[in-house]
């Protein structure tokens, strides 16, 4: 009788390694749900802000805080979560994000101020910071090094997915309604709905969670060998007990990794977390989310209809997944830093052109910069170039290398004081672009493309690339 022991022997460890495989793509898609969590969260917020400024007789700084506060609860998220994730395991901290979300959906569907509206916001931020540090940490400690580049890209993968299904959903929500402002479904208002959307992705996160192993990593780092051992078995197959006497070298098992393990060298903290935190905030000072937050305000100012403005915005978060599959293709051949590097040359190109068509076009009575003919679509064309450079690079490559560039020991907490910097810089880039803009959009630009720079340079000069490496070797 056949058996799967009668397969020629040549045969079997590529059939088991495909069935490791799928168990670990299964597993990563759970822990990516926190990234797709963490794009919806951000964007949704756009389709209702018109209506909420009518719904609440807003001011402009009532409003700003309304959109920012939900930063803010990010940045605090990523400082906890790594310390959370020590103690408490990387599982439990997603299941914890996923609560944090339910609550947010809910909170905000249901405000009735815009400080009620703020403070639900910044519940949700709170999840959005966490799993933003879970994620990766997660991925990376779980995956086989030759898979870890495509697995933690995911992540990536799942924001800019949960980006369009928002800003899609806002849409669909307010043509149905005829506005956000009107009453929509069973006779509640639209803004609503397009909070309250967030809820099953939220559900299905958390419940996932409940069903996926432990990391193996943080497991041998607790002393639960036998738990990890199981895990690795079955994402690795054979060589899962000699894995972990080399996890085992790489942790501590006395204690729970602290702030004082993160502190050396000349300038307080480790070079390494200094590379953390560059590396994650010029990810955000090169201005992708100008491009996702204002895109509306951007292709208006420059005499795009609002409904052409909202098709662009729309247009572009496509680009932004399609870009994002083909990094998914290339981080574990090409490697991290080969990516990192043609990203940056080509969005200082692009963000300079920017600069330029911006800079030196004619204005408007209001200041605003008057694009026309060639110059608008060369705008438009340059704006989408920036968005696949970024794509491919240094949007899935900064969360891939957060995830795998720090040692075993040290792993949560540095990418929690990396990310949590990252979620500063992404609040002061939004924060000061209509200071920015009121000031000319080619100052704007060129701030971008001066950053963009020198990213090029800190690539070169400081990454290391971790392509394949195993993450004991780190
Ligand atoms: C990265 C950034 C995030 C941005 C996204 C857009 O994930 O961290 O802030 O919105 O890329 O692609």
């Amino acid at each position: 009788m056949a058996d799967i022991l009668d397969v020629p022997a040549s045969r079997r460890p590529t059939e088991r390694r495909e069935a490791h495989t799928g168990r670990i793509i299964l597993i990563s898609l759970v822990a990516a749900l926190g990234g797709f969590l963490f794009g919806f969260d951000t964007s949704v917020i756009n389709g209702t802000v018109g209506a909420l400024e009518i719904q609440f007789a807003a001011s402009s700084w009532a409003l700003g805080l309304a959109v920012s506060s939900a930063l803010i609860g990010s940045a605090i998220g990523a400082f906890c979560a790594g310390s959370v994730a020590d103690r408490f395991g990387r599982t439990r901290t997603m299941i914890m994000a996923s609560d944090l979300f339910i609550m947010s959906a809910l909170g905000s569907g249901l405000a009735f101020s815009l400080w009620d509206l703020s403070f639900w916001r910044l519940v949700g931020g709170l999840g959005v910071g966490a799993a933003s540090v879970v994620a990766p940490a997660y991925i990376a400690e779980s995956a086989p090094a030759h898979l870890r580049g495509r697995l933690a890209s995911l992540q990536q993968l799942a924001i800019v997915v949960g980006i369009f299904v928002a800003l899609l959903g806002d849409f669909v929500i307010a043509r149905d309604a005829g506005s956000a402002s009107n009453p929509g479904w069973f006779g509640i208002t639209a803004w609503r709905w397009m909070f309250f959307s967030g809820l099953p992705p939220a559900l299905l996160y958390g419940v996932g969670a409940l069903f996926i192993p432990e990391s193996p990593r943080y497991l041998v780092a607790k002393g639960r060998e036998q738990e990890a051992l199981r895990v690795l078995r079955e994402i690795e197959g054979d060589t899962a007990p000699s894995k972990i006497l080399e996890i085992r070298r790489s942790v501590r098992q006395d204690r729970t990794p602290h702030l004082a393990d993160l502190k050396g060298g000349r300038f307080g903290f480790l070079p390494i977390v200094w590379i953390g935190i560059v590396l994650a905030m010029l990810q955000q000072f090169v201005g992708i989310n100008i491009i996702f937050y204002y895109s509306s305000v951007l292709w208006q100012a420059v005499g795009f209809s609002e409904q052409s403005s909202l098709l662009i915005t729309v247009i572009t978060s496509v680009t932004n997944i399609l870009t994002t599959l083909v990094a998914i293709a290339c981080v574990d051949r090409v490697g991290r830093k080969p990516l990192l590097i043609i990203g940056s040359v080509g969005m200082a190109l692009t963000l300079g052109l920017l600069a330029y068509l911006f800079g030196t076009a004619p204005q408007d009575a209001t200041g605003n910069p008057l694009l026309q003919g060639t110059a608008s679509t060369a705008a438009l064309i340059a704006a989408n170039l920036y968005v696949v450079f970024f794509g491919f690079s240094w949007g899935p490559v900064v969360w891939v290398l957060l995830g795998e560039m720090f040692p075993n020991r040290i792993r949560a907490l540095a990418l929690s004081i990396a990310a949590m910097a990252q979620w500063v810089a992404n609040f002061v880039v939004s924060a000061t672009f209509p200071s920015l803009k009121a000031l000319g959009l080619g100052w704007a630009y060129g701030l971008y493309a001066a950053a963009a720079v020198f990213s090029i340079f800190f690539a070169v000069r400081f990454i290391k690339e971790t392509k394949g490496r195993e993450l004991e070797s780190m």
